[in-house]
């Protein structure tokens, strides 16, 4: 359903993107036009008055500057559209190329409200194949449940010191991507760490926490794409999350997920 909606959100957008610069053209075309008769033609008194009620010289300033908000504004609208297109990819039926760095700045983009002005990201995006074979909806939903734990821990962490996640991606070798999510939010105990990725585990209240994230990002890692999920944490240090994923796939096709 997110995607035949993101595909019918897509073409309105898409209509007021692509006709917005025509609009900057015109508007450009008739500035033009009205300074030439501005300084031409000695203007009769009803229309300088309607200049000034409209408040013609105001709106030579404003308009332009309106119009590139506008601009700024559907680029955003066409991303966050884009990104929710990762998640919910209708072909996904056989491993296909996965393009682990759209996929990793799709779910930023979708989190960004969770993360302006709070939380520090610094991505490091090594040198790995431009893309590795998998399912690119499933791989967006793990980075979205581990990116939204990291957040949610550094949401719980009362200390002043600056909150930061860390990703990044790095090829082990030909056969080995690894990407790692770290964040210097409150930990994990050793105790919770054996149980973190198991079905309904979670520390959170009732409501918020479902224990789903982790053991559903686990099937997906391991089960569906025959790579490894590793979690190191300290408590009150932080936590770092180790996805390793091979670059050629080499599984039977998918099953549906189920937990
Ligand atoms: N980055 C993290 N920092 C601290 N604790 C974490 C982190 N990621 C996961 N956890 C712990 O693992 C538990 C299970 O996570 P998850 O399966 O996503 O379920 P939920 O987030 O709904 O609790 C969380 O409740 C939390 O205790
Ligand atoms: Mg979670």
């Amino acid at each position: 359903m997110i995607a035949e909606i993101a595909h019918e959100i897509n073409n309105p957008i898409g209509c007021i993107y692509g006709n917005l610069q025509y609009v900057q053209k015109y508007f450009q075309g008739l500035l033009k036009i009205i300074e030439i008769y501005e300084k031409e033609i000695s203007l009769p008194p009803q229309i300088s008055e309607s200049a000034a009620e409209i408040e013609v010289n105001y709106i030579k300033e404003d308009l332009p500057q309106l119009l590139l908000a506008m601009k700024i504004a559907t680029e955003r609208a066409k991303q966050l559209v884009y990104s929710l297109r990762n998640f919910s990819r209708l072909d996904e039926v056989k491993p296909h190329p996965v393009d682990l760095r759209s996929c990793l700045d799709s779910t930023l983009i979708i989190l960004n409200s969770r993360i302006k002005n709070k939380i520090e990201v610094y991505c490091d995006y090594q040198e790995v194949p431009a893309a590795v074979e998998g399912y690119a909806g499933m791989l967006s939903q793990v980075f979205l449940n581990v990116i939204s734990n990291a957040i949610e821990a550094l949401e719980e962490k009362d200390s002043k010191e600056k909150r930061e996640i860390r990703i990044t991606t790095e090829k082990l070798n030909e056969k080995w991507v690894v990407v790692r999510i770290a964040d210097n939010g409150v930990g994990i105990t050793q105790e919770n760490q054996a149980k973190i990725f198991d079905a309904f585990f979670t520390t959170k209240p009732q409501g918020i926490g479902t224990g789903l994230g982790l053991a559903i990002s686990y099937q997906i890692i391991v089960e569906k794409h025959g790579g490894k999920i590793n979690c190191y944490s300290q408590v009150g240090k932080g936590t770092e999350f180790v996805i390793t994923l091979p670059v050629k796939f080499s599984l039977p096709a998918a099953a549906p997920i189920s937990v």
